[in-house]
């Protein structure tokens, strides 16, 4: 049996997407089904085995897709092994130390009753939307601080764990 995984994203900027599609691409090829997908396009989770969830932080808060996924889905997800990520700091902090989750994450944690969470560094380059994203850009605190190696290791154990636990349909 083929386990089926789903990465539902919020990203506002598109760095987190790429986040996904990377644990996407490393699940397929510890040879699991993964794919990626913005959290506000999917209508239901019943069709895989485990999720993974992700949003970048904005204001101390996690994407708002990302929370409402969690919302609508919860009694799904929590019959489910699930996992989150946060992509947020734009400095080298994340791949320095574990960080915990923000408040709201930590309370979808429970929700679902998660396996676990990672935060990854952030990304917010030139052309980025919004107000604040220009003035942090201006300020010179912009830059690609998303660490492809420790995401790709975070999700080869995400694989280990559904592989040794022979999750599937
Ligand atoms: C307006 C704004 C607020 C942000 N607030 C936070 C924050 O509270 N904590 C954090 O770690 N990163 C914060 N960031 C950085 C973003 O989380 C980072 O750019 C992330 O990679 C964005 O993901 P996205 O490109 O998928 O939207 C903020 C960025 C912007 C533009």
């Amino acid at each position: 049996m083929i386990t089926k995984v789903l990465i539902a994203y919020g990203t506002t900027n598109g760095s987190t997407a790429r986040i996904a599609e990377t644990v996407a691409d490393v699940l397929g090829k510890e040879g699991l089904t993964a794919e990626a997908l913005p959290a506000r396009t999917v209508e239901s989770v019943s069709g895989y085995d485990a999720v993974v969830v992700g949003g970048g932080l904005y204001a101390g808060r996690w994407h708002k897709d990302a929370r409402r996924f969690v919302r609508r889905h919860r009694a799904d997800l929590a019959g489910r092994p699930v996992w989150l990520f946060s992509s947020g700091p734009l400095d080298p902090s994340a791949s320095e130390r574990d960080m915990p989750p923000v408040f709201g994450v930590k309370r979808a944690m429970d929700r679902v009753d998660a396996e676990g969470h990672i935060t990854f560094g952030g990304c917010l380059l030139e052309g980025a939307r919004g107000r604040v994203a220009r003035m942090i850009l201006r300020s010179g605190k912009g830059g690609d601080f998303r660490d492809f190696a420790r995401i790709e290791d975070w999700a080869r154990s995400v694989a280990a764990d559904l592989t040794a636990a022979g999750v599937s349909r």
